[in-house]
């Protein structure tokens, strides 16, 4: 099993606007194995590719629902609903910290998969908020960014102090 490092909030790779991916030859299935693998691992439901220390535009979801594992490659979202919902997030990029987001509750998705073909997929529920925060992701954008200022800024110093140690210098 290969598991990959996450990388957590602080590191310059998730503040990056990813690249295209082009060139689709089989090690990308080899890294969206270790992708899933990783994610399983870490119990969460989705994982972007900057996630992983790489700045492409390309990510992972795992609902556990049936048909809800995907991988997604130069995904652009082409239509979202007006109707929007608060739901809690949370990022495995910034262990510990949840909160209430509102997002648009469908959203319609072009990309390609790990073979380069290109597919379209509708979305509601919680696989359309997780597709939204992976799309973040390619964007350099964190959950946290779209928290009021007061809340961000009180959740960051819980997590700056508790993971001080850790944290990379
Ligand atoms: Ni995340």
């Amino acid at each position: 099993m290969v598991m990959l490092d996450i990388y957590t909030i602080g590191d310059e790779v998730l503040r990056e606007k990813g690249d295209r991916v082009t060139k689709f030859d089989p090690s990308l299935a080899i890294l969206i194995d270790a992708m899933y693998e990783t994610l399983e691992e870490a119990d969460g439901i989705g994982l972007a590719a900057p996630q992983v220390g790489i700045s492409k535009r390309f990510f992972i979801v795992d609902t556990r629902r049936p048909g809800e594992r995907i991988a997604f490659f130069n995904p652009e979202i082409v239509e979202m609903s007006h109707e929007v919902g608060m739901y809690e997030e949370g990022c495995l990029s910034i262990p510990g910290v949840y909160y209430d987001i509102e997002r648009p509750l469908k959203v319609t998705v072009q990309a390609q998969d790990v073979t380069g073909k290109a597919f379209q997929l509708e979305a509601d529920g919680i696989l359309a908020r997780v597709i939204q925060h992976e799309y973040d992701h390619l964007e350099g954008i964190l959950f946290v960014d779209r928290m009021e200022e007061g809340a961000r800024e009180r959740l960051l110093k819980a997590y700056d102090k508790k993971h001080r140690k850790e944290r990379k210098r």
